[in-house]
């Protein structure tokens, strides 16, 4: 069972103490805070911005791990960078221009990410593999927590690890991760998982430790 890496997704944290939230799944042995951003245009919801990410630096020193699902994209990469973003993962279909926007991350010193969704095929990624730290496969489709995972991810996951090869890229799975479908996905290949409901459910360190616990367990097999 080789390590996987936990990336806890506050959308499913108490909005009014964030700061708190994010602290606590970190000491709950929690390794990146996942951080998902939407726009209401690119997916039908609105989370937070760079100003919120921002305020929440101060309390961990954890991979802040971005999620855009704004579009388009390319404004924003500075002040996403500036907020104190460790991987900034831009979506393939956000905009016409993913090997430049993959370039402007890695420029601003930021590790570049990709996601797809769904629906998405993995052919949209082949030409910038060498651009990439890390790709995200999306498990539902984006804009909401809670959701159900899609049993198609799990193939698409094991193409991707193909895909991979040798190279120092990571392969995060994102969207109704739970300690029954984590295992799929790990299987298949994914080393990072987000979580956001399955992680965030009851309230503080103590019930963030059994959550984190149980997924990487089950993860880890
Ligand atoms: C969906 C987000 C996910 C979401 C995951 O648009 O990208 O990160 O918060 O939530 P769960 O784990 O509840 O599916
Ligand atoms: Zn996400």
């Amino acid at each position: 069972s080789q390590p996987v890496l936990i990336a806890p997704s506050i959308l499913a944290a108490d909005f009014a103490r964030l700061g708190d939230e994010v602290r606590d799944v970190v000491d709950a042995g929690a390794d990146w805070i996942h951080l998902d951003v939407m726009d209401g245009h690119f997916v039908p919801n609105i989370s937070f911005g760079p100003a919120v990410i921002k305020a929440l630096r101060p309390y961990t020193k954890a991979v802040f791990d971005c999620h855009l699902m704004i579009a388009p994209a390319d404004n924003f990469l500075p002040a996403f960078a500036d907020a104190g973003c460790d991987i900034i993962t831009v979506h393939a279909e956000a905009g016409p221009h993913l090997h430049r926007s993959l370039q402007s991350i890695r420029a601003l010193g930021k590790k570049a990410g990709v996601s797809l969704n769904p629906a998405t095929p993995l052919s949209a990624i082949e030409h910038v593999l060498d651009d990439l730290d890390l790709i995200l496969i999306m498990s539902v489709n984006p804009g909401f927590g809670g959701q159900k995972y899609i049993p198609s991810a799990t193939d698409k996951i094991a193409k991707t690890r193909a895909l991979i090869g040798n190279r120092p890229i990571d392969l995060e799975v994102d969207g109704g991760i739970t300690p029954e479908t984590a295992p799929l996905a790990t299987k298949a290949g994914a080393n990072v998982l987000v979580a956001g409901s399955a992680i965030y459910k009851g309230r503080g360190v103590d019930d963030y430790r059994k959550t984190v616990d149980t997924l990487r367990q089950a993860a880890e097999g």
